[in-house]
C-alpha cells in the first residue's frame, strides 16, 4: 500500500488507489470460494466507481486528524456495502439495468443467481472487515458496525429501496420523497463520513453535528444529482443506462420539480453542505475544506480510475459534482462561516423526518 499522504492531487489521487488496494486484498478469497463467485464480486466490487462513500471515509478521517490507516476498514466496508448495492438494484426484479460503471450488470455477466449471491456475500465481508480490523479498538469496531448496519438496513437503505420500488408510477410528497432519498441513498453517505468521527477521539459536540449537517446534506444532494444526470448524462459518460428512472416511472427530484428546481436545490444542498463545515471549528478553516473537496469532479478525476476504464469506455466520465470543486469551497470566505451555520442547519435534512439510521 502506497503511505497514505496529505499530499494527494488532485484530491484523493492516492487514497483512491489505497482502497482500491485494500478492497483488491479482501476479496481476494483464495480457492475455497468457488471461481464463479469470486469473479462476481471482483466484477461489481473492483469496477471503476467513483469510490465516493470510502473517500468520504477518509478525507473525513483526515479532517478529523484520525490516522487513515485507521480509517481504511470502514472505507473499504462501506464500498462493499455500497457495490452490493448496485448489484441488488440493477436486477431484473429491481431496476433491471444492464450496463454498471462502464461494463455489463453482475447478472448480465454472470447470471442472476450469482449475481444474488455475489451481493449476499459482500455484505457479510465488509463487516467482517470491520469486525477484523486491526487497527481500532474493540469499542470502535463494534461502534462502526452498528454505524454502518444502521445505515443499510431496513430503517436505511434497504428500507429505502423497498420504498423506491413500491413508488414506481407515483406521485409521492416532497416529504415522502426526500424521506426515500434519505434512506435509499443518503444513509450510506451520512454513515460514510459520521464513521470517520466515530474514530476520532477529540471531536467537540459542535464538530460532530457540523459533520453530521455535511453528510446529511450531501447525501440528499447525491441522489438529486443522480437523478438528474439520468435525464441529462450519456451512458458511455455516466457508465449506466440513462433514461432508466423514466422507464420505470421512478418517484425523482425532477419528476416532481423538474430539472432546474432539482439543479437549484443540489446547488443549495451542497452549498449548505460546504458551510456548515464552517462550524467545523477552529481547525476548520484548514482542515474542513478538505472534506469538501473529496468528491470527483472531472478536473479532479483520480487517473487511477481513468487508467482502469474498459476501452469501450475511453470517453467515460464521472459526473460532473463541479460545486465540490476547489475553487467553490475557496469562494466560501471564512467570514461566512456563521451565516453557513445556520444556512446549513436550514437546509439539513436533520430538520426534518429524522429516520432509524441517524444517530
Ligand atoms: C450510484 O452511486 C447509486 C446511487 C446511490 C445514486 P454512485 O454514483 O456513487 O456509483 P459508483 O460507485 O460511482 O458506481
Ligand atoms: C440506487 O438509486 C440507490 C441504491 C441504494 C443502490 P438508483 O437506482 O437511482 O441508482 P442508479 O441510478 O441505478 O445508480
Ligand atoms: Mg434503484
Ligand atoms: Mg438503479
Ligand atoms: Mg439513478
Amino acid at each position: 500500500m502506497t503511505p497514505l499522504t496529505e499530499t494527494s492531487r488532485p484530491p484523493g489521487q492516492h487514497l483512491v488507489a489505497d482502497i482500491d488496494d485494500g478492497l483488491r486484498k479482501y476479496v481476494d478469497f483464495g480457492p475455497g470460494c468457488p471461481s464463479h463467485l469470486a469473479a462476481a464480486i471482483q466484477h461489481s466490487l473492483l469496477a471503476p466507481g467513483k469510490r465516493l462513500r470510502p473517500l468520504l471515509v477518509l478525507l473525513t478521517a483526515r479532517a478529523c486528524e484520525c490516522p487513515v490507516e485507521q480509517a481504511l476498514p470502514a472505507a473499504c466496508a462501506v464500498e462493499m456495502i455500497h457495490a452490493y448495492s448496485l448489484i441488488h438494484d440493477d436486477l431484473p426484479a429491481m431496476d433491471d439495468d444492464e450496463i454498471r460503471r462502464g461494463l455489463p450488470t453482475c447478472h448480465v455477466a454472470y447470471g442472476e443467481a450469482t449475481a444474488i449471491l455475489a451481493a449476499d456475500a459482500l455484505q457479510p465481508v465488509a463487516f467482517q472487515v470491520l469486525a477484523e480490523s486491526q487497527t481500532i479498538s474493540d469499542q470502535k469496531r463494534v461502534l462502526l458496525v452498528q454505524r454502518i448496519s444502521a445505515a443499510c438496513g431496513s430503517l436505511g437503505m434497504t428500507g429505502g429501496q423497498c420504498i423506491d420500488l413500491a413508488s414506481e408510477g407515483h406521485r409521492l410528497s416532497e416529504d415522502d420523497l426526500k424521506n426515500m432519498f434519505d434512506m435509499k441513498t443518503g444513509a450510506l453517505i451520512h454513515a460514510s463520513v459520521m464513521s470517520a468521527c466515530d474514530l476520532c477521539d477529540d471531536l467537540s459536540p459542535e464538530q460532530h453535528s457540523a459533520m453530521d449537517n455535511f453528510g446529511r446534506a450531501v447525501g440528499l444532494a447525491f441522489q438529486i444529482r443522480d437523478d438528474i444526470l439520468d435525464i441529462e448524462g450519456e451512458t458511455d459518460v455516466i457508465g449506466k443506462n440513462a433514461g432508466s428512472d423514466e422507464r420505470l416511472k421512478k418517484a425523482t427530484w425532477p419528476a416532481l420539480f423538474g430539472l432546474e428546481a432539482s439543479r437549484q436545490r443540489c446547488d443549495e444542498l451542497l452549498g449548505a453542505a460546504i458551510r456548515s463545515l464552517g462550524t467545523f471549528g477552529p481547525r476548520s478553516a484548514r482542515r474542513g475544506p478538505r472534506v469538501s473537496r473529496t468528491l470527483p469532479s472531472p478536473d479532479h478525476l483520480p487517473s487511477q480510475v481513468h487508467q482502469s476504464l474498459p476501452p469501450h469506455a475511453g470517453k467515460r466520465r464521472h459526473p460532473d459534482w463541479h460545486t465540490f470543486s476547489v475553487h467553490r469551497c475557496g469562494a466560501v470566505k471564512p467570514g461566512h462561516a456563521a451565516d453557513g451555520a445556520s444556512d446549513a442547519s436550514r437546509e439539513s435534512p436533520a430538520n426534518s423526518r429524522s429516520p432509524g439510521w441517524y444517530r
